[in-house]
């Protein structure tokens, strides 16, 4: 009720000069043929480079803000962006201080207010400079303002952004679309004892007056636009790399992250040179809802991937190459996430095989690859089985839902098989290519199939499928499986586990010693322990049990300790397969804290999910959840809330 209040003060602030009576006014969304999401009239003008003016309030929890459009002008009379959850005070052409205030209209709200309103603004054919004057709100989603108690330091707030996918306009008003590329700037003021970052060129001393200036001279999707302001430290790594967190945590990043670095030689070895400079992570604290975010030149990272024993390093891996695959070429429109996170997928895993090894890293992907079998089955069950396809129609639809395993894992697996045909080298070297050939571009799924079918396959004289692939639900029947003797280990063992054994009793074994020149036989107990596994095995392992009774899952916890698992990726498999039996009850407190401290969708959603299933777990997810909504980014609150809404 808040929000329809705030939102309906903003559709009146917004009309507060004379209504334009332009037509596009009453335009709807779902007839832009530029963008499915974005109100943007982009052919006739569009953002090149915007300067920001900012001011960070955290008591207000508000940031005050000039967006300064510089735009490419095709002679329209009205430019229009898109803004979500802001109040707009005014609009002036022209450059600074030589402005004049012009007219502007703001557009109803979608009906499922997803896309947010069209802010039209009275131009003629020469403009080339829009400034709008605006400050956020309570329903700015991007915006995670942490309270002290929240961050490490527990002295000091924090705030960051998420503006993937359709979030960077609800803090900057904008033609938000992925397929519009812009350079920006930046003035930020701050509080002076915080340090603010953005996806851009960064500081790494605070500045004792709260003033920042930053750059970011590369074109980039205006979903990249990242802002963090916190008490943070930065450690550098070497080879351009480093590492920024709360001071707290900076030390136990710059180990778990140490492999950066090489990393960075590896992907550059693979697909060519590293068009953005630096290459910095930041470790945001625990509600950010992503495992990473490939920000430009500074990865928004999640600290669970502090583990202490580099086991989910591959985030990072996926990140970097995001620096290729989604930050030099972006998807033309989300219809084709698959083409920035499938490919990334793939290049992730080329970069854990060359720092790993091929057998750990076929681990890894084994782990995503059962997850894709279980997401297709689930789409199949509940006719959603069309988005099963890579190329996804998401006429009036929120983008959000093509964040699935589809894009990743079916996107990679893409890959996988056209190297099993075509073969590595010839592969790798069309990637290259593509990278270098669309640099600081989008593509669309077209585009790409053109692209592939002239430079890869008419060229190495081979037929590939990519049809099915792209445009047809499932799993192509071509699609390559991976086989190793680990996984088949692991993977035979729960099969054992399910049939009512247990594949890790102790094994008594013989071992020949010499003891004062004698040969001696002595008897030794081999016992499986937890550390003796990947993380990744011990996730096969857990996603192939066929939904144990609440005292066989006692009995493995007793043996492995999965409920006191210090790596969030076992927690959240353990914690799922408990829901679903009544040994979540048993750990009701391991759950609820995990639950209370950690905001990663991936994690959180699928916990509530398999505790929704049951009258009993509902109650107590419900309960949880009221208890730790605040915790979480938007992004996380609202996928848990319309899941719990929809179990009723
Ligand atoms: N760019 C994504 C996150 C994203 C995608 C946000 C779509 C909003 C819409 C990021 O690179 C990502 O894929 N994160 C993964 C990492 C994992 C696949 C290694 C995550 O957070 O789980
Ligand atoms: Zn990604």
């Amino acid at each position: 009720m808040r929000h329809l209040l705030i939102l309906l003060i903003l559709v009146l602030l917004g009309c507060n000069r004379a209504p334009s009576t332009n037509p596009a006014a009453t335009e709807q969304l779902t007839e832009n043929p530029q963008d499915d999401h974005s109100y943007a009239n982009l052919k006739q003008i569009n953002t090149t480079h915007l300067h920001l003016d900012l001011e960070v309030d955290f008591a207000a929890q508000t940031i005050y803000g000039t967006a300064r459009h510089r735009m490419r002008n095709n002679g329209a009379d009205t430019a229009i962006f898109d803004i979500k959850g802001l109040l707009i005070q005014k609009v002036t052409l022209g450059p600074k201080n030589k402005e004049r205030e012009t007219d502007f209209t703001i557009g109803p709200m979608d009906k499922d207010s997803i896309f947010g309103q069209a802010l039209l603004v009275n131009v003629d054919s020469t403009t080339q400079y829009v400034n709008i004057y605006y400050q956020t709100t309570e329903a700015s989603a991007a915006l995670d303002w942490l309270d002290t108690t929240l961050t490490s330091s527990k002295t000091k707030p924090f705030l960051y952004t998420q503006g993937q996918a359709i979030l960077t306009r609800t803090w900057i008003p904008i033609q938000d679309s992925p397929s519009n590329r812009l350079t920006y700037s930046a003035d930020v003021k701050v509080p002076s004892d915080l340090l603010a970052l953005m996806s851009a060129k960064n500081p790494t001393q605070l500045q004792k007056n709260g003033l920042y200036h930053f750059e970011m001279p590369r074109a980039i999707p205006s979903y990249l636009i990242a802002l963090a302001v916190g008490d943070i430290a930065f450690k550098d790594l070497g080879h351009n790399c480093g590492v920024y967190a709360e001071k707290e945590l900076v030390d136990n990043c710059a180990n778990e992250f140490e492999d950066l670095p090489e990393m960075m030689r590896v992907a550059e070895a693979l697909y060519g040179p590293y068009k953005w400079g630096r290459y910095d992570v930041l470790v945001l604290p625990y509600s950010f809802p992503f495992g990473g975010m490939e920000n430009p030149m500074l990865t928004f990272a999640n600290p669970t991937l502090l583990t202490g024993d580099k086991s989910l390093v591959s985030v990072l891996a996926h990140e970097l190459a995001h620096s290729w695959s989604g930050n030099l070429v972006t998807n033309h429109s989300w219809s084709d996430l698959w083409l920035n996170e499938g490919t990334t997928v793939y290049f992730e895993e080329r970069i854990m095989e060359a720092l790993k090894g091929k057998e750990v890293a076929d681990i890894l992907a084994q782990v995503e690859f059962r997850e894709l079998e279980q997401t297709i089955a689930e789409m199949r069950q509940d006719s959603s089985y069309e988005d099963s396809k890579l190329h996804l129609n998401l006429v009036n639809r929120d983008p959000d839902i093509a964040m699935s395993d589809v894009a990743y894992v079916k996107g990679a697996f893409f890959f996988r098989t056209l190297e099993q045909m075509v073969g590595r080298k010839k592969l790798d070297a069309f990637l290259k290519q593509y990278f270098s050939h669309f640099a600081f571009q989008t593509i669309s799924a077209d585009e790409f199939i053109d692209y592939l079918e002239s430079e890869l396959l008419a060229k190495s004289g081979k037929d590939f499928n990519y049809r099915d692939w792209i445009f047809q639900p499932g799993l192509p029947s071509n699609c390559v499986r991976i086989a190793a003797p680990r996984i088949e280990k692991i993977e035979s063992q729960a099969q054992l586990f399910n049939q009512g054994k247990n594949p890790f009793k102790a094994k008594v074994s013989y071992k020949w010693v010499r003891k004062n020149g004698k040969r001696k036989r002595i008897k030794t107990l081999v016992q499986t322990k937890y550390q003796d596994l990947l993380i990744q095995e011990w996730q096969l392992f857990i996603g192939a049990l066929s939904n144990p009774p609440a005292y066989r899952l006692q009995e493995l916890d007793k043996q492995f300790a999965f409920s006191e698992s210090g790596n969030s990726e076992i927690l959240c498999n353990w914690f799922v397969l408990a829901a679903k039996s009544d040994y979540a009850f048993q750990i009701e407190p391991k759950i609820t804290a995990f639950l209370g401290k950690v905001g990663r969708r991936k994690y959180v959603l699928p916990i509530y999910e398999a505790l929704a299933s049951s009258p009993k777990g509902l109650q107590l997810a419900k309960r949880i959840f009221h208890q730790s909504k605040s915790n979480y980014h938007s992004v996380t609150r609202r996928s848990v809330w319309k899941m719990l809404q929809k179990q009723g």
